[in-house]
């Protein structure tokens, strides 16, 4: 755990929005719509920070789960298509509305957090209104087709960090980290 002692906005009324990412040293989060590394152990954590919670998702990423819904979340996948169903998802057509109904979600299960998984297209999106970041970072330098912008440290104060040594399914080492939104004066 490390502090800056910056004011950190705690202040914001629950369900926080926080996006939840992983992220390679160049920016890289993905490539020809897949993950560009194996991380079983990174998995893991996703799923304990991620579940129970709505999660809000663009389409492309939906189909990299295999167009199967994330079990013990609700899934809210966000497209253009009006006509686009999905079994045992919500469907919406905009930004916005993915985000009133998770924060309905939200309130119903009694969960103070909305998790955006992303890809770059929704985080990009939902960025200016995120209140925390959990963000992994790969030690790796792949190759890929979409990234996840720089935290801005005048934006974001970092809370929490942990380190990882590859495990025996992991491509590489990595670490997780925490960032809230500093107050704006
Ligand atoms: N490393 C990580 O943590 C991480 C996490 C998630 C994803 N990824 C990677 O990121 C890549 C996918 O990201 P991406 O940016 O290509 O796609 P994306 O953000 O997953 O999905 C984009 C799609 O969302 C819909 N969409 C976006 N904005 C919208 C809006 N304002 N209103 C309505 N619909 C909207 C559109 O769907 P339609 O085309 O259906 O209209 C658009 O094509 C993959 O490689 C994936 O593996 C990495």
């Amino acid at each position: 755990m490390s502090g800056t002692g910056d004011a950190v906005a705690t202040a914001s009324r629950p369900p926080h929005v926080v996006l939840v990412v992983a992220v390679a040293e160049n920016g890289v989060i993905g490539q020809g719509g897949r993950l560009p590394w194996r991380l079983k152990s990174e998995m893991r954590h996703f799923r304990d920070v991620t579940w129970g919670r709505p999660v809000v998702v663009g389409r492309r990423t939906y189909e990299s789960f295999a167009r199967k819904p994330l079990p013990g979340r609700t899934n809210i996948v966000v497209t253009r298509d009006r006509a686009l169903a999905i079994p045992g998802a919500l469907v919406t057509t905009s930004v916005a509305d993915a985000l009133a109904a998770a924060r309905g979600d939200a309130l119903r299960r009694g969960v103070d957090e909305i998790s955006v998984v992303g890809g770059a297209d929704i985080y990009a999106q939902t960025l200016a209104v995120a209140d925390r970041l959990v963000v992994t970072r790969v030690k790796l330098h792949p190759p890929g087709d979409t990234t996840f912008p720089r935290i801005d440290p005048k934006l974001w104060c970092e809370v929490e960090r942990t380190d990882h040594a590859a495990g025996p399914d992991d491509e590489a080492a990595y670490s997780i980290h925490v960032y809230e939104r500093l107050l704006s004066s």
